[in-house]
């Protein structure tokens, strides 16, 4: 299914960073080693190389990780691209400075197991950096899957995060446009989670 919605030369979600990232890059220690968990086309692995870190991107589509490496290269940048399933990637314990997922809806088991490898796959200082629809998304029909199953909360990321302190957990409304596939009012969680 990624691999058709990403077979044509657009960008789906466009080639700029998720507006979140952007504005709150700065809680990253800068140069560290950040992994970008179902990063699709790469925009925001493309934007965090640029900006100096050692990235990471892991997305089981290898058409939409194959044309980020594409313009990484095409803009003299140096990424890890790793064609995976989040389901078997084996994120490691304490590997990474941080760790960003954007947009990264997976089924509830699939998630929760995620997200309790992601807090222990950060370092000491390590920040989780997140963004999401919610369920209130589906009475805006501007992006995201149609799973009420699939959209977040911040309850269920409070349980799905153990060990981690929160910087800053917010569900809000804003305008997004991202790409032709996120585009127009929605309902989000924003997440900033640092392991002490
Ligand atoms: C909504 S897109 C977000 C892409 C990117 N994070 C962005 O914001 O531009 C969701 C991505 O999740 C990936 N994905 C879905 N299930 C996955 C899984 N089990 N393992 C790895 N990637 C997965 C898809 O291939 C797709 O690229």
């Amino acid at each position: 299914m990624w691999n058709e919605k990403y077979a044509n030369e657009q960008f789906v979600y466009g080639t700029e960073p998720n507006d979140f990232l952007k504005k709150s890059s700065h809680h990253f220690v800068p140069g560290s080693r950040i992994l970008c968990i179902a990063e699709g086309e790469g925009r925001n692995a493309v934007w965090l190389a640029s900006q100096g870190f050692d990235v990471t991107a892991v997305d089981a589509s290898d058409v939409g990780l194959a044309k980020g490496k594409k313009r990484a290269e095409a803009n003299g940048l140096k990424i890890q691209w790793i064609h995976a399933d989040l389901a078997t990637y084996d994120i490691g314990r304490q590997q990474w400075g941080g760790i960003v997922a954007i947009f990264a809806h997976l089924p509830p088991t699939l998630r929760h197991q995620v997200h309790g490898n992601c807090a222990s796959g950060l370092q000491s200082s390590g920040v989780f950096l997140l963004e999401a629809y919610t369920p209130e998304q589906l009475k805006f029909k501007t992006g995201g899957p149609s799973d009420i199953t699939w959209l977040m909360t911040p309850e269920t990321l409070r349980q799905e995060l153990p060990g981690l302190r929160f910087a800053h957990l917010q569900k809000l409304e804003r305008e997004i446009h991202e790409g032709i596939a996120h585009t127009g009012h929605a309902s989000v969680v924003q997440l900033i989670a640092r392991r002490d």
